[in-house]
């Protein structure tokens, strides 16, 4: 208990919302690579699949993003499914883009301004059977579908994720292989990597061909790491091999233009300078081991410290100072950063709240010190597929019952709100919803 108030208060025009992708949510997305890696046994757990996801598709993006503007939201950063806008290579579906102009238009009507993420994850058939990413047509294939649904729905957006968390599919892909098309081939990973980076460049400059005004940026998943055991030197040379793949590679080169990893160096000039924005994703931080067991994982043990405040399944630790790290890590790209995502599994939404307003808080330390921090969204407005895990976590502020489509309302509905319309976090606030943290956020 503390018997003062006090508030911290972010900059008027901070960006609020939460962020979604399109594979996730939308449903019926049966002409991408996913689909197909839903339809194999063992690739998700409990053979579970995306189906009708959230209905979006069908429609219940209205009611959805109708909670999120009465919820005090201004923003929503949402996914452009590829294989709808391109079915096949050489068709366009006018439809698929009139449909989703006209969600975006839903959008504006609400005064939620639009974050668009133009690949999550997830690829046309067509492109994956003809090696998706590792071929070094993919980037001119994906400038052809970005100029295409710029082209078609610039009149109501001009912020641009190229790539969300390519780090994260490059690793989930061709090293841990739990991603399509579920290969461990470091050789394959490191192709993909430059494939990426070729296409994000060439997708940067058709959408400032397209749009002058357009800020164009990548999400980066970001990974607060630390040595297992300081005193070891080998955990501290995987951590600095890990921050440099996973977490520095993709910013550095769309800045420097040099893929820089420990496997191979390689200049793509094109990519000079290619980013207006840094778009952070933080979830975690792990302690990092030399392990030779961990064959799986390039003899890295990545792992989370003893009594760390997990979620329920394991897959998260809340560790705050994470997100304070990552938007200092940022800093140095000398860019506006904008957090993307950030979010917890939590289907009892017993540790949300506090996992929302104790990150708020790190955010607003980083925006205290004029960093240049402009948005934050949360991961997610409602429970969506979870990738290879399915339905097994749930991250959303409202819950979803998926056999009947009906939302339910969480604490952390209110917990958001409250911030979201107070732009800022107060004493009373963290008293009311998360107080076994009060001491944690303000002075006792
Ligand atoms: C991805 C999301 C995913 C979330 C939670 C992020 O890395 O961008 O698509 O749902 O993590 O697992």
């Amino acid at each position: 208990m503390i018997d003062y108030f006090a508030s911290y208060h972010f900059p008027k025009g901070f960006l609020w919302g939460t962020a979604t992708a399109a594979h996730q949510v939308e449903g019926n997305n049966i002409n991408n690579d996913w689909h197909r890696w839903e339809s194999e046994p063992g690739r998700i757990i409990n053979g579970d699949k995306s189906s009708l996801a959230c209905d979006w598709w069908g429609g219940r993006w209205k009611e959805d993003f109708d909670r999120a503007v009465e919820t005090g939201q201004n923003a929503h950063r949402m996914s452009i499914e590829w294989s709808r806008i391109q079915p096949e290579q050489g068709r366009w579906d006018e439809d698929a883009l009139d449909h989703y102009r006209e969600m975006l238009r839903g959008l504006y009507d609400r005064g939620l301004s639009p974050i668009i993420t133009l690949h999550h994850f997830t690829n046309p058939l067509w492109m994956a059977d003809q090696g998706g990413w590792e071929s070094p047509e993919a980037p001119v294939w994906f400038g052809a579908f970005v100029r295409k649904t710029v082209e078609a729905l610039k009149e109501y957006c001009s912020t641009w994720v190229t790539l969300n968390e390519p780090n994260g599919y490059v690793i989930s892909s061709y090293i841990w292989g739990v991603f399509p098309p579920g290969k461990k081939e470091i050789n394959l990973a490191i192709k993909v990597m430059a494939n990426m980076i070729k296409g994000h460049a060439v997708a940067y400059h058709v959408i400032h061909e397209v749009q002058k005004e357009a800020r164009v940026g990548l999400s980066i998943y970001y990974r607060k790491l630390q040595p297992a055991r300081r005193w070891f030197p080998p955990d501290r040379i995987v951590v600095g091999i890990q921050e440099k793949v996973v977490n520095d590679a993709f910013p550095v080169a769309a800045q420097s233009g040099l893929l820089d990893t420990p496997f191979l160096r390689l200049r793509i000039p094109e990519a000079v300078g290619t980013q207006d924005f840094l778009g952070v994703n933080y979830y975690s931080a792990d302690l990092v081991a030399f392990d030779l067991s961990k064959k799986d994982n390039l003899c890295m043990h990545n792992y989370y410290p003893a009594k760390a405040d997990l979620s329920l399944s394991g897959f998260i630790a809340n560790i705050p100072s994470g997100m304070y790290e990552a938007l200092k890590w940022g800093l140095k790209f000398r860019l506006p950063m904008i957090v993307t995502e950030n979010g917890v599994d939590d289907h009892l939404d017993t540790l949300r709240p506090r996992y929302i307003l104790q990150h708020v808080h790190q955010v607003w330390r980083a925006v205290n010190f004029n960093w240049p921090v402009k948005g934050y969204f949360h991961w997610s407005l409602v429970d969506n597929f979870e990738w290879e895990r399915g339905w097994t976590q749930r991250f959303g502020l409202w819950g979803l019952d998926v056999d009947t489509q009906q939302r339910i309302r969480r604490k952390s509905v209110d917990v958001y709100e409250a911030i979201c319309r107070e732009n800022g976090i107060t004493t009373e606030m963290v008293e009311k919803f998360a107080p076994e943290v009060t001491g944690k956020i303000f002075a006792a």
